[in-house]
């Protein structure tokens, strides 16, 4: 069912620990780099590029459009996105190196996001270099892409498992060498949020000069939404995000999740137009081919939907009570469901919501049928309410 009651356009605040939240917080969404990486997802280039105008409509500061020097299409996908994109920065993926930088410039993308690992388990194992290595080469690509007039962006691979000191080092070098943006990656989804707010509080301590600091964080304890925003309120300026955290193993911090807390939970501005939220997750699942679990957060379908007699009441009565947002905000509609869960309110609503008089009797033998299929396991949808309606007040009626 999706009657809909009176938006409140109330936003709760009333979690705010801090007064001074008025900073814009930048969104770069990485569903096209980092979310397609998510195994078994390969885009075409005009799948991409349908999604990526989703993504400008959606106000994203950043859209990470590919990594180009991984195949000839992604490649001309992400071509294709920066000629396409105007209004949001297009950005590409470049290991720090010239042969990966050059793709980026070939593509003709406004900004390159540069990255090389940082902790000793990488560095030893996969780079087979020595830190001091790290820094030269993080130095030569960043001057290497600034030198080209692109946006530099770089990030440090798996930071949240790096030494403190030698991560403040990079970072340190890379800004001396230019770059407009630092990036925290938590690459295995390692942190969790005190170890980010401390992690971040640190870094914007001893990095010095004019950065942007930003975090990307993984979800693979379920954290990655919680860091993001908790590195946000250690100062962080941009978070990663991909639409319905889709991403590498466990995904990345969501968008819906990330950039709705950050706005209404905690007052921060971001560039999203929140009611076009939910046509970019379904066009997302679509093109990835994924069902948005009915439980997600924001997006799902039972996010903004009651059926427990209590819960029916007091959102009748005020949906503020059972609801952190009104699904308005988002451009979405609260349903009440019918089920073996339900009072006499939710047969009330219904049946005003329909045009019919709640009278005691019908509403007893609407409440008593559904309760009854709702003990026999029946999904009361829409069509069978109407169903269940007619059979007590007479089909002409409904
Ligand atoms: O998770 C990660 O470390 C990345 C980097 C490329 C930033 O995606
Ligand atoms: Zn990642």
């Amino acid at each position: 069912m999706g009657m809909s009651i009176a938006p409140t356009h109330e936003i709760v605040n009333w979690i705010s620990i801090k007064p001074n939240r008025d900073r814009y917080i930048r969104i770069l969404d990485t569903t096209l780099r980092d979310g397609e990486q998510m195994p078994g997802i390969d885009l075409k280039p005009e799948y991409k590029l349908k999604v990526a105008l989703a993504l400008e409509d959606l106000g994203v500061d950043s859209i990470e459009a590919g990594f180009p020097i991984t195949s000839r299409g992604e490649f001309e996908a992400v071509k294709m996105i920066a000629r396409e994109i105007s209004s949001s920065e297009v950005i590409a993926l470049a290991r720090a190196n010239k042969t990966d930088i050059d793709r980026v410039i070939e593509a003709d993308a406004d900004a390159v996001h540069t990255f090389i690992a940082t902790s000793d388990i990488h560095i030893k194992y996969k780079l087979r270099m020595t830190r001091e290595q790290v820094i030269e080469r993080a130095v030569e690509a960043v001057e290497y892409a600034k030198s080209h007039g692109l946006i530099v962006e770089f990030s440090a691979e798996d930071a949240t498992r790096s030494d403190r000191e030698f991560l403040v080092r990079v970072f340190q070098a890379v800004v001396d060498a230019g770059a407009d943006r630092i990036d925290i990656a938590d690459t295995v989804g390692v942190a969790y949020p005190i170890f980010m707010f401390d992690l971040v509080s640190y870094i914007k301590r001893n990095v010095r000069g004019n950065y942007i600091l930003s975090v990307h964080c993984h979800d693979d304890f379920g954290m990655s939404v919680a860091n993001s925003i908790t590195a946000v309120e250690a100062g962080a300026d941009q978070v990663h995000a991909t639409i319905l955290g889709v991403g590498e193993r466990a995904g990345n911090a969501s968008l819906e999740e990330v950039s709705t807390a950050l706005a209404f939970l905690l007052g921060y501005r971001v560039g999203i137009k929140f009611q076009k939220i939910y046509s970019v997750a379904k066009l997302v699942a679509e093109y990835f081919g994924i069902e948005i679990p009915l439980n997600k957060a924001i997006v799902g379908r039972n996010a903004f939907a009651h059926e427990s007699g209590i819960h029916v009441h007091g959102v009748i009565s005020n949906p503020l009570t059972y609801e952190p947002i009104d699904p308005s905000l988002i451009g979405v509609e609260r349903k009440i469901v019918l089920g073996k869960h339900s009072g006499r309110h939710a047969v009330i609503y219904v049946l005003k919501s329909l045009g019919i008089e709640p009278r005691d009797e019908i509403v007893d033998k609407v409440l008593a049928i559904v309760k009854d299929l709702g003990d026999q396991g029946i999904k009361i949808d829409t069509d069978k309410i109407i169903e269940i309606i007619r059979s007590v007040v007479g089909g002409g009626n409904v």
